[in-house]
């Protein structure tokens, strides 16, 4: 039987209780298509710097490296954050990404039919959006130097090279040849230098995509047009920052920040993680939906193991277990017949998912 090594890190607040789901759910598909994960835990985040001082011990990095995969919950909350930056738990996440070279970030955002009432958006604006953006994820303002603050000023600088523009641009463009064949690649060319840069060399990969339609778009168009017309996208490139914003606002697209899942991508081991945080608000009260932790685990399958009948079968289950009207409180206005909690629609989905017919 085919046994995979999986990093499991919970982090904080939520964390770990949408990962113990996607594990049950994991669980239950892997007995039905014989394999077998043995998980390993590691600490990151808040947990980490509470347990050893450190929101990144070394034993996580190494940890990570070793396995097949990594499956990561969330991190942060308002307990840490007035320590020192490099202490912080967010530091740790993205010292995390820069040691595992993850620069593609996957963040595909398409709506449930079951759950196109669920968006803040006009139904017809919403139904049948399928989108993916690849988000840079390990340079760009987060990473650029010089950095810091003083008294009476801060600084960050947004920095690209072109090989980090390259390598994030054939993502895109690969990953749109297998989808509808359109970049839209997301800028502040009118305004920044590093942005015309981006924009040149997007253009000149491009070239080698030649089926691939390009297009280029300002970063504050784009915040307009994905609530006006999301249906006009199909993949949207873009660097860190815009990005990291630009897939939380394409979630409400989708009905809740709970639904979605991304992957990072890079040298060798991916990371899976819901695109949400931590929500230290609602931990432990068992109300938080795990959808988008379980859709990762479905990610990891189908791009790290190659499991895709697995992977097909989350999917179901997630369709399965909407279309039935199971709903954690976030949906739960929403053509809810019952609403779970995390664990219930956590065993709801694996029991679809394992029973399901492919
Ligand atoms: C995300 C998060 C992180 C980011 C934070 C927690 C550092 O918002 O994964 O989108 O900004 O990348
Ligand atoms: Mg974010």
């Amino acid at each position: 039987m085919k046994k995979y090594n999986i990093a499991l890190i919970k982090g904080d607040g939520i964390g770990p209780e949408i990962i113990d789901e996607a594990v049950k759910v994991l669980d239950a598909v892997a007995s039905v298509e014989n394999f077998e994960i043995n998980y390993n835990e590691f600490l990151m985040g808040g947990c980490a710097y509470d347990a050893v001082g450190d929101p990144l011990p070394e034993t996580t990095i190494t940890g990570s490296l070793a396995s097949d995969a990594v499956l990561f919950g969330a991190i942060g909350g308002e307990k840490w954050d007035n320590l020192p930056r490099e202490k912080r738990p967010e530091s740790g996440l993205l010292r995390f990404r820069k040691e595992l070279g993850v620069y593609a970030n996957l963040r595909p955002a398409s709506v449930y039919d079951e759950l196109v009432n669920a968006s803040s958006l006009k139904t017809e604006i919403v139904r049948g959006v399928d989108l993916m953006v690849v988000r840079e994820l390990i340079g760009g303002i987060y990473f650029g130097e010089p950095k810091g603050r003083d008294e009476n000023k801060g600084w960050n600088t947004m920095v690209y090279t072109r090989d980090e523009i390259t390598r994030i641009a054939h993502q895109a463009f690969k990953i749109a040849m297998n989808r509808d064949k359109r970049v839209c690649s997301v800028d502040k060319a009118n305004v920044l230098d590093v942005s015309q840069l981006w924009r040149d060399v997007v253009t000149e990969i491009s070239k080698e995509y030649p089926e691939v339609e390009l297009s280029h778009m300002y970063v504050d168009n784009a915040a307009m047009q994905l609530v006006r017309n999301p249906k006009q996208f199909d993949v949207i490139l873009t660097g860190n920052i815009f990005g990291d914003i630009l897939s939380d606002e394409a979630s409400m697209i989708c009905g809740s920040i709970g639904l979605l899942p991304s992957a990072s991508v890079g040298n060798k081991i991916g990371v899976y993680e819901p695109i949400h945080g931590s929500a230290p608000d609602i931990a432990g009260q068992g109300i938080s939906n795990p959808i988008a932790t379980i859709a990762s685990a479905s990610m990891m399958l189908r791009f790290a193991l190659g499991e895709y009948k697995a992977a097909d079968r989350i999917d179901a289950g997630i369709k399965q277990a909407l279309k039935e009207g199971y709903r954690t409180k976030d949906l739960a206005q929403f053509d809810a017949k019952e609403v779970c909690s995390t664990s219930e629609i956590g065993s709801i989905i694996a029991n679809y998912a394992a029973k399901c017919k492919l």
